[in-house]
């Protein structure tokens, strides 16, 4: 009941920009609430997928849609599992991450794509960092070494699709990759990740945004000369335009760097986007963004609860490293991000939505697939923002 008080308190009006609406108080016991439905959600997963495949989403007939190992959203699930059991210290969700993240292992060695730090470090590296097992450790290292085989030293990127039709794409999502990177160049002492990663965040900081900080999705390189080919976008409305869960991956990602670095530039890139965002006319005052800011469905135009949630758990973090005024902005809307996904508007009743926690994301309009359906990295960065508002909010 309670619940549905604050979800009525946050949606239709229509101000750019929210100020939190709820108290310290009653957000602490909203977080609470939302973890515990999460893992009694998640208990229902367990049962639903076959042992050898993850969650992805839903079909068109209203079934689940599941992931083989490979597919790039295969490591959210055992992520997920590993964040509901740091909230609930609850054994059977070890075990399940334990269990699931085994079919991934094959990925370690893969230099065929460049989604390797969302396949692996969010299934072994919250393994590693809630257990300290070796085995994800030495994983997690040759992971990074096959993702850096990517890196093309004439872009000064990673490679990111190997799909016919680019020359060399990068794409911002990638963005998502170098956080492992980082890690492996502290663990193993081997700098050369992250020169790889820093010299990647760079390339991208130089090529893919706009004046206005927004970012294309997709840069094409030239490999022969290094040189920008073209811009375009693969699931935003058009090449102009700012798809929404790209602007929330280079939010992260950039939040993500100035914490591995300290390099102010990378501070300040996250401040404008996040600016950008919450400045823009068409965000949403729930600050569920619709697909790309540019729809010009807009507002009819379908949402994206997976870019709030990759937003809101970005926004949490960059508020740690703001000034006061800032700060309070910036945790103030990753919380209000946060009270209208565990609204019914976004959070689905229990048992239903094929076990997944939210409702309403969007994988690709463009490729008319994923269309306001559940998807498994929503949940993922959903429970991170819930964790990260548990850990960070008595400040
Ligand atoms: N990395 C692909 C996506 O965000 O849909």
């Amino acid at each position: 009941m309670k619940r549905l008080v604050l979800a009525l308190l946050i949606t239709s009006s229509t101000t750019a920009f929210a100020q939190t609406k709820v108290s310290k108080k009653e957000m602490k016991a909203l977080v609470k609430e939302s973890l515990d439905f999460s893992a009694r959600q998640y208990k229902g997963m367990m049962t639903a997928v076959p042992d050898s495949l993850f969650p992805r989403s839903t079909n068109k007939d209203g079934s689940m849609m599941t992931a083989k190992y490979n597919w790039w959203t295969a490591g959210f699930y055992p992520g997920s599992c590993w964040y509901l059991f740091e909230a609930t210290g609850d054994p059977a969700f070890r075990a399940e991450a334990e269990k699931r993240q085994e079919n991934l292992l094959p990925n370690q060695y893969r230099t065929n794509t460049h989604d390797l730090g969302f396949l692996m470090y969010c299934s072994f590296g919250n393994d590693l960092r809630l257990t300290k097992d070796t085995a994800a450790r030495s994983i997690l290292l040759t992971s990074s070494a096959s993702l850096i085989k990517r890196y093309k030293p004439s872009i000064q990127a990673i490679r990111s699709w190997d799909h016919a039709g680019w020359k060399c794409p990068v794409i911002i999502d990638n963005m998502m990759n170098l956080e492992m990177l980082m890690w492996a160049a502290r663990e193993s002492k081997d700098p050369n990740f992250a020169r790889i990663a820093v010299e990647h965040a760079n390339t991208t900081l130089k090529n893919h945004f706009r004046e206005d900080y927004s970012s294309y999705h997709v840069i094409d390189y030239d490999t022969a000369t290094g040189q920008v080919f073209a811009k375009k976008t693969h699931q935003g409305h058009s090449d102009a335009s700012a798809w929404s869960r790209g602007q929330a991956w280079g939010l992260y990602g950039y939040t993500m760097m100035y914490r591995e670095t300290k390099d102010r530039t990378y501070l300040d890139q996250a401040r404008h986007i996040a600016d950008y965002m919450l400045n823009h006319p068409n965000m949403p005052a729930d600050l569920v963004p619709y697909y790309d800011y540019d729809a010009p469905e807009i507002p009819n135009a379908i949402r994206d609860a997976s870019a709030a949630a990759v937003m809101s758990s970005a926004l949490l973090e960059l508020s740690r490293y703001v000034d006061k005024a800032e700060s309070k902005r910036y945790w103030n809307a990753g919380a209000d991000a946060l009270v209208s996904l565990s609204s019914d508007a976004y959070r689905a009743k229990e048992g239903a939505n094929n076990h997944f926690i939210l409702m309403h994301s969007t994988g690709s309009v463009p490729g008319k697939s994923e269309l306001e359906v559940p998807l498994s990295y929503a949940d993922y960065y959903y429970l991170e923002a819930l964790l990260r508002y548990q850990k960070w909010g008595g400040r």
